[in-house]
């Protein structure tokens, strides 16, 4: 049987290189799911992060980030401002396996310095409506239908924190489109409703490290449809019961 070539995933695979010393202690790899992290695989489609706030999330994300060329604030690879943040080193142990074909486009973004990225856009005069006349939440639907050019690797860290329910099925079907325009993406999030895309593996992070789980295992689905279902009776729990 032939089995096609295909340029997707530009990214398929994260691993940690075995040659490099670690200190346990100190961060990053004195988070759990880091230290345990393994091999991860990609799909060629989308794969999300998903897990407890401070499981880790970002620091991978930023990891492959910086080991694909982006700079730690975000924004394209052409895009190099500079930070005050402190960076983790863990790029530098990561093994990344690639695909024989390059992305033709990419982002990373970072919610919190998309400010400063979409800044930079408006004064190097990038094409489109300029970022700064629009919300937060438009600017990144603006990035998603007319920044993103397709054939792309796209990394974005929390991209929900901005839009509405609404706007998030808005952004699903953008992401949909943009797939299959062979692109792929790498997403951290929170949003039972970006988790439901169905081209997509779940990756989550916890203490024994970051493995492969359902969409309606998943905390955000589970707790997020009991609560919509049953919130009267949650909120006298919360509120009430001891
Ligand atoms: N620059 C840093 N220096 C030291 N510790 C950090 C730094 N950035 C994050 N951490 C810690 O690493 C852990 C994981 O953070 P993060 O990757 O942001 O988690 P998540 O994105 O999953 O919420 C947290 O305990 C956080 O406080
Ligand atoms: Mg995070």
């Amino acid at each position: 049987m032939l089995v096609a070539l295909t340029a997707k995933p530009y990214l398929h695979q994260v691993s940690m290189r075995s040659d490099i010393e670690i200190d346990g202690d100190a961060y990053p790899y004195n988070i759990p799911s880091v230290r345990a992290m393994g091999c991860l695989d990609f799909h060629a489609d989308v794969t999300f992060f998903v897990g407890e706030n401070g499981a880790g999330k970002s620091t991978v994300l930023e990891a492959i980030a910086l080991a694909l060329g982006y700079s730690p604030e975000g924004g394209t690879r052409n895009i190099q401002l500079k930070t005050t943040d402190s960076v983790s080193r863990l790029h530098q142990s990561l093994r990344l396996g690639r695909s024989f074909g390059n992305p033709k486009d990419g982002y990373f973004l970072r919610a919190e310095s998309f400010f400063n990225v979409a800044t930079y856009m408006d004064e190097v005069g990038n094409r489109g409506p300029s970022m700064h006349a629009c919300s937060h939440g438009e600017a990144f639907m603006a990035l998603l239908t007319d920044k993103f050019r397709g054939k792309g690797l796209y990394l974005l860290d929390e991209p929900e924190a901005a839009l509405s329910p609404s706007r998030q099925l808005a952004a699903l079907a953008a992401i949909h489109g943009l797939v299959r325009d062979q692109s792929q993406f790498i997403i951290a999030t929170h949003s039972p409703i970006l988790l439901s895309y169905p081209n997509a593996r779940i990756l989550r992070f916890d203490a024994s490290g970051i493995s492969e789980i359902q969409y309606e295992e998943t905390e955000q689905f589970r707790v997020t449809r009991d609560f919509l279902n049953n919130y009267p009776r949650r909120l006298q729990q919360l509120f009430f019961d001891e």
